[in-house]
């Protein structure tokens, strides 16, 4: 049989998880569970790099967001689901690769050129915010992976690990590292409520165990169509946030919809009222199998000792093999 290529993904536990990670991220996780040998981990370091005055909330949310990853159909028994700092290698990689990434390399990478101007209350002109991508990069290499998924904004760390993989081989010896890929997520992004992006810093977001109160009264304060004020007037599904729903999460009924608004056949409250009904039925079997799940804290943690486990056998492997090839000691 043909070995299964490596994917690695991460995920920042900054925040509770929202449908917009399902159709960003987490549905892709899932499905490539089944072609190759997936490792997926809870990028806890990077999220304090951001957020390291309020700690406790990292910890918090890590656990929450596993639990989602979980009951939305993460399989331990076919991916390794670990904690980054868990798993010591990553930092003395981090390390090690710090040693050969150049300074300029890093000031110029335009996600810390946005993220500076962008976070500017958050205080992250630190010393190892600088050095996210080449965490990152520590992240990936550890476990060799092939193809990371990731959004369109991580690619210039993509860039830069494949970077740092060059310059190690140029300076040491071909072949300790994998240049990694990356696997694009699908162009189809959720956008919030009110139709900018989904965050939960908007107020804009239906989270992944939404209670079924909460979901309805959400998906009624949808924007619609706004050319269609009346329920009469014609609609145009292709501008209208309530359609892009349907076309995510229930892609048969398109077509119906479709002729509802264009037609004039039902009004947009009927419509989100519909559509509140599929997301909840979406939603409520996994925010009570999550419901247990928290009740049955040991099951997280075991997952994540023996994520651990198998995560720490192949980045020591890894970790070694570049040491070695540096003649350390
Ligand atoms: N930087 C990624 C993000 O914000 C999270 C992340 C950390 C990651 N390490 C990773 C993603 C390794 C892919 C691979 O989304």
């Amino acid at each position: 049989m043909k070995k299964k290529k490596i994917v690695l993904s991460g995920m920042r536990p900054t925040d509770k998880l929202h449908i917009g990670h399902w159709v960003g991220a987490l549905s892709n996780w899932v499905s490539l569970q089944n072609e190759y040998s997936c490792f997926f981990m809870v990028a806890d370091w990077h999220a304090l790099m951001s957020e390291y005055k309020d700690s406790s909330r990292i910890g918090k949310f890590a656990f929450d967001n596993v639990c989602d990853w979980l009951v939305y159909g993460v399989d331990p028994q076919k991916s390794i689901i670990f904690v980054q700092s868990d798993v010591n290698q990553h930092l003395e990689l981090f390390l090690t690769l710090s040693l050969i990434t150049p300074l300029g390399w890093l000031f110029r990478c335009p996600t810390f050129k946005e993220q500076m101007k962008q976070l500017k209350d958050k205080e992250i002109n630190t010393y190892a915010f600088l050095g996210y991508p080449v965490l990152q990069a520590s992240d990936i290499l550890l476990y060799r992976a092939n193809y990371v998924p990731v959004g369109q904004d991580q690619l210039p760390h993509l860039e830069l690990c494949r970077e740092i993989v060059r310059r190690f081989h140029t300076l040491y010896k071909n072949g300790v590292f994998v240049e990694p890929q990356p696997l694009l997520t699908s162009t189809s992004r959720l956008l919030g409520l009110d139709g900018r992006k989904m965050s939960k810093s908007y107020d804009n977001f239906i989270s992944l165990d939404e209670e079924d109160r909460t979901l309805e009264r959400k998906v009624l304060s949808m924007f619609t169509d706004p050319q269609r004020q009346k329920k009469a007037d014609p609609g145009h599904p292709q501008n209208c946030n309530v359609y892009t729903y349907y076309s995510v999460f229930q892609p048969q009924m398109k077509d119906e919809v479709e002729d509802w608004c264009r037609n004039a056949k039902r009004g947009c409250v009927e419509c989100k009222k519909i559509l509140a009904g599929i997301l909840r039925e979406f939603i409520a079997p996994k925010r009570e199998k999550k419901r247990g799940f928290l009740k049955k804290k040991d099951y997280i943690y075991d997952i994540l000792r023996e994520g651990k486990a198998k995560a720490e056998k192949v980045a020591s492997e890894t970790l070694q093999e570049a040491k070695r090839t540096m003649k350390l000691l």
